[in-house]
């Protein structure tokens, strides 16, 4: 099940003077791999902090380096480069560079590219922090932002130099989110998702709670697509280790109806809810305020029903005019499951799941869903969880248009 979201995809990546030089070769080497074809430009001072030799060897191609040489020997065009590429990335940055392209100059093969290029033009500054803070870099890259370029925020941290401040180059998978969002189809653009996550906890005592195998990873990926997808997204998480997309907002919770009450104050002004978290079907009927010694314990639990999320939102749906998505853990007769749920709690489409598989469900990479929605079923192939929540939203956005009313048959 190999990634081929860059699959023959045409990039272009500049690389300039700065010491952050060297972390670009991994990019390089993962986008390759990933079955990009990647052409690397080199300004001259680049060449000083890594070797081209480098880049051609994990991009398979040569590095252009000099506007005169490539020309002369007819190697590629100081203008061809950037024309009809998917995107060109700048990474890193230099203050220099940035300078260089906000007045239009065109002095080099790189800058020549870029001002040359008919495709989107994304920068990832990398500088000292007070380079970087200074009025006049703040100046060019809103220059740059205006022109219509991307330019992906440097974090805080501890640079080469020893000072402490915003100016580190962006993180890999950050870079990539903005890659894969300018090759992504914005089909989900105006859309507003709330989106939940993960598994919730309901505490015993101070020490112990109730929870469930949920790792959020199914409702990240579907908030990381939908996100790069163009929409705007809402995440609400319950305890979960994955990493929050960029340009996503988080709300965590732990209990239900922490969830519960999220969930009711965030619906109102949402296009679409998926109800990707599995959230406890009960609690403690009481929670000890001392962690309960083994000695003293009663050995049984009383348990209360939490609040129906989904249901409550079923009520709703009509007055408040979203789509909502919900999912089914089953281990078995998973379709007449699914399509139950489906008409009791009133959504339009359900991703049914089978748990009893160590490659679906629960904890894994992958999934593999039985979609459900009110004109019958789809079964969607075995595939990373990714995959399936680039899936589950083809059809989220075919509901989108006009919803259907047809019952499903149960085949
Ligand atoms: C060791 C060293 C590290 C540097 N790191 C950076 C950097 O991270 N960011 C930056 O803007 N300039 C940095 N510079 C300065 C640039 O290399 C210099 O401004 C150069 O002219 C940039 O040229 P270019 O934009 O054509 O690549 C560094 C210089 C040295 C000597």
């Amino acid at each position: 099940m190999g990634l081929s979201r860059f699959s023959g995809k045409r990039i272009v990546i500049g690389i300039t003077g700065s010491i952050a030089a060297f972390k670009v070769a991994g990019w390089v080497s993962t986008l390759t791999k990933e079955g990009a074809d990647v052409s690397v430009v080199m300004t001259e001072s680049a060449c000083r902090f890594v070797a081209p030799l480098t880049f051609s060897a994990l991009s398979g191609k040569a590095v252009v380096t000099d506007m005169f040489t490539a020309e002369e020997t007819h190697c590629i065009s100081h203008i061809e480069l950037g024309q009809g590429a998917d995107l060109l990335l700048i990474a890193p940055a230099t203050a220099n560079t940035i300078a260089k392209l906000a007045h239009g100059l065109a002095d080099d093969i790189l800058s020549t590219t870029v001002l040359a290029a008919d495709c989107p033009v994304l920068i990832a500054p990398a500088m000292n922090s007070r380079m970087y803070e200074n009025p006049l870099t703040q100046k060019n890259i809103t220059i740059l932002q205006e022109q219509g370029y991307t330019v992906i925020d440097p974090e805080y941290g501890t640079m080469a130099c020893k000072t402490e401040g915003p100016g580190r180059l962006a993180k890999w998978d950050d870079v990539q989110e903005e890659l894969l969002q300018v090759l992504s189809t914005q089909d989900l653009a105006g859309e507003k998702l709330l989106i939940t996550a993960g598994p919730t906890r309901e505490a015993l005592d101070p020490a112990r709670f109730l929870s469930n195998r949920s790792s959020g990873k199914m409702g990240y990926a579907l908030a990381r697509t939908a996100r790069r997808r163009g929409a705007e997204v809402h995440l609400v998480s319950g305890p979960s280790c994955e990493r929050v997309p960029s340009g996503v907002k988080i709300t965590r919770i732990e209990t239900a109806e922490e969830m519960y009450n999220v969930v009711t104050a965030s619906c109102h002004d949402c296009s679409v809810i998926i109800k990707a978290a599995a959230v406890s079907d009960f609690r403690p009927e009481t929670t000890a305020s001392e962690k309960v010694k083994k000695e003293n314990a009663e050995c049984v639990l009383r348990l209360e029903q939490t609040d129906d999320i989904l249901k409550m939102l079923g009520r709703h749906k009509e007055d408040k005019q979203y789509l909502l998505v919900g999912f089914a853990a089953e281990s078995c007769a998973l379709r007449e499951a699914g399509r139950k749920k489906l008409e009791t709690k009133n959504l339009d489409l359900i991703a049914i799941n089978d748990i009893s598989n160590s490659n679906t469900g629960f904890e894994s990479e992958t999934n593999q869903v039985i979609l459900c929605d009110r004109k019958g079923f789809t079964e969607l192939p075995l595939t990373s969880k990714e995959q399936t929540a680039d899936l589950i939203l083809d059809r989220i956005v075919q509901l989108l248009e006009p919803l259907s009313f047809e019952i499903p048959s149960c085949k």
